[in-house]
């Protein structure tokens, strides 16, 4: 996840970027770049680290001119450094590039590219871009972008400039957000509204496969084919002061709505259908060594650790491996045994988490190879890992992990799927019917999100009660015990995970009428035991909200109130279920008032063991 920001018109363009990178810093802060065309000639500065290095940078020698583009940067391919920063330049100097996204086959066009002799001077996939541009750039400019895109499988969204096209500035998206807004006698591209709310409350938002000609004037749009396409122009609906949150009142909300977006980066290039085989190169293993495994392990800690429950499920479901899963910071005081062919599953959002990173240099010392599933490049996880898997989230600013969470299980079913298919542990068509849920996870998360009203008002019902309880089993219960985690992180109020067999070994005490029980309750092996639970419940005068797939008439009985999902398979349901206690827990903290961005006593990266 990176941001990218552009301008053509009167004004010099490096100013106009600038501040629109400024409002794009949430989506990555590793690194950073501005180009523009000024008399013929393109002019470019990057830096490594925040946008105050540029701005520093830009006050000793200004970037002047129009059109220019600017860059913040979210390492995917290519550590942080200022040649892997944006903006990309073709081999002749006259094109430059900013992207956001992930280009999947650059490694073949690279080599093409070479062997053509162009030259290529960083680590990134975004490069094959800019070289592309001026192998098809006769004077035409979309012309020269359009053929690029023919080349390119992946998700993107570009902005190009060129120095012999100085009138124009070109935009084009597949699956990354791009707008183009709206000026008089100026115009912007940004990746999201709020970069350029400041300077117009009018755009166009760009759908897939979609090309937009700018310039001072004039925007003109097409698809690929460059048929003309008639769009409304959007008012955007809040003021100027939102922008950094795109009108969200939080961090947090903010994060939990970009979840459909963010599983479409985190599936992009490792399962593109049911039929393909998965493609997790992170993973650095061969195929026999995923035969050969005799025990995984998973840890972690807080919301990664609930991650790593689900992961250690479906690793013993599908792959039929030993596993095991261990908090962080109880690891060494257990002594594990690590056996020949050990692997070693690390998570973390940050790759900074003290106490993780200890776990991984003992499991390590004792002859484990080490994967990493992680979301921030670089890291000091990412640096002793042997291999490591990337979420793809993008930055998340909220304390309370939200897109993160749901990340980390959808790439947990991932590996556990990879790992079933090259062991041939589960049949195929049990493998097809997984990959085909996973697919689905996007949309179903964004139709979880279109519901937010009817959480929102089982919130209302509840928000004032002092104390509640999450119940799940089976693959479910670490989805209990994140909701419970949610809710006490940001609303304070009193909340236990905990496994629906295990209530009546004590739970069950505290039931009363001011203890309300989330009870997850999806379709699967464990329902009917959930459904007994929730009747034990009841019967206590404990009110339940019940968690449940859409179509099902029985459970709505047992319940005071329900949340309703659509249905996938049990072993996936994880991922979604997420979602609506996520915004449970939000609206119940919003409702009392709370800092729900910055919580009392935590910290987003615990560095202390
Ligand atoms: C802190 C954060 C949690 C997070 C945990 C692990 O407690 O507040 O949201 O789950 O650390 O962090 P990590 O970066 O390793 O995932």
């Amino acid at each position: 996840m990176c941001g990218i920001v552009g301008y053509i018109g009167p004004r010099d363009a490096a100013d106009i970027c600038l501040a629109g990178l400024k409002r794009l810093e949430y989506r990555g802060y590793d690194s950073a770049g501005i180009a523009t065309v000024d008399e013929g000639e393109l002019h470019l500065r990057k830096v490594v680290g925040k946008l105050v290095n540029l701005e520093e940078v830009l006050q000793q020698e200004p970037l002047v001119g129009a059109p220019g583009i600017g860059h913040t940067r979210w390492a995917t391919h290519g550590k942080p450094s200022k040649t892997n920063s944006h903006p990309h330049i073709s081999t002749n100097g006259r094109i430059a590039v900013v992207h956001n996204g992930i280009i999947e086959n650059y490694g073949q066009l690279r080599q093409q590219l070479t062997a053509e002799g162009y030259k290529f001077v960083s680590e990134t996939d975004t490069e094959v871009m800019p070289h592309l541009v001026e192998k098809y750039y006769e004077g035409d400019l979309r012309e020269a972008v359009r053929r690029a895109v023919g080349d390119l499988k992946g998700a993107f969204a570009f902005g190009v400039i060129c120095a012999d096209s100085p009138n124009e500035l070109v935009a084009v998206r597949r699956f990354s957000p791009l707008v183009v807004g709206l000026g008089d006698g100026e115009n912007y591209i940004a990746s999201d509204m709020g970069a350029i709310r400041q300077e117009t409350d009018k755009v166009y938002v760009i759908d897939d496969d979609e090309l937009a000609l700018i310039t001072r004037d004039d925007v003109e749009l097409t698809d690929l084919a460059l048929n003309p396409i008639a769009r409304e122009v959007f008012e955007i609906p809040w003021p100027a002061e939102a922008a950094q949150k795109a009108g969200h009142k939080h961090f947090m909300h903010k994060e939990i709505h970009e979840q459909p977006d963010a599983m479409h980066s985190c599936l992009a290039g490792r399962l593109s259908s049911p039929e393909a085989p998965l493609v997790l190169e992170g993973l650095q293993m061969s195929e026999q060594e995923i035969k050969d495994l005799r025990k995984v392990v998973f840890t972690a800690c807080g919301t990664a650790y609930h991650a790593g429950m689900v992961g250690r499920f479906m690793m013993e479901n599908l792959a039929r491996v030993p596993a095991e899963v261990d908090l962080a910071a109880e690891l060494r005081t257990r002594d594990p045994v690590v056996l020949d062919n050990t692997l070693a599953v690390v998570i973390s959002q940050s790759g900074e988490t003290a106490d993780t990173l200890v776990a991984l240099r003992d499991l390590r010392e004792k002859g484990a190879r080490v994967v990493s599933v992680l979301n921030v490049v670089d890291s000091s996880i990412a640096r002793e890992s042997d291999g490591v898997v990337y979420i793809q989230a993008g930055p998340e600013i909220g304390v309370a992990s939200t897109k993160a969470y749901s990340l980390q299980v959808l790439t947990m079913a991932m590996i556990a799927l990879h790992f079933a298919e090259v062991r041939g542990t589960a049949d195929p068509a049990t493998i097809r019917s997984l990959k085909e849920a996973l697919l689905a996870v996007p949309d179903q998360s964004q139709e979880l999100l279109d519901r937010e009203e009817d959480v929102k008002a089982v919130a209302q019902h509840y928000y004032q009660m002092p104390n509640s309880l999450f119940l799940g089993r089976g693959i479910n219960l670490p989805s209990a015990m994140e909701g419970a985690l949610k809710l006490k992180e940001i609303s304070y109020v009193h909340a236990e995970g905990y496994s629906a067999g295990e209530m009546k070994h004590g739970p069950i005490a505290l039931v009363e009428p001011n203890l309300f029980t989330v009870a997850i309750a999806v379709a699967g092996e464990v329902y009917e035991k959930m459904i007994g639970n929730m009747q034990e419940i009841k019967a206590r005068s404990g009110p339940v909200i019940g968690v449940a797939n859409d179509g099902d008439d029985v459970i709505g009985d047992e319940c005071d109130d329900m949340i309703w999902v659509p249905p996938c398979p049990e072993l996936v349901s994880p991922i979604t279920i997420a979602i609506p206690l996520q915004l449970l827990a939000y609206h119940i903290a919003d409702l009392r008032g709370e800092h729900i961005d910055q919580p009392r006593n935590l910290a987003k990266t615990v560095t202390v063991e």
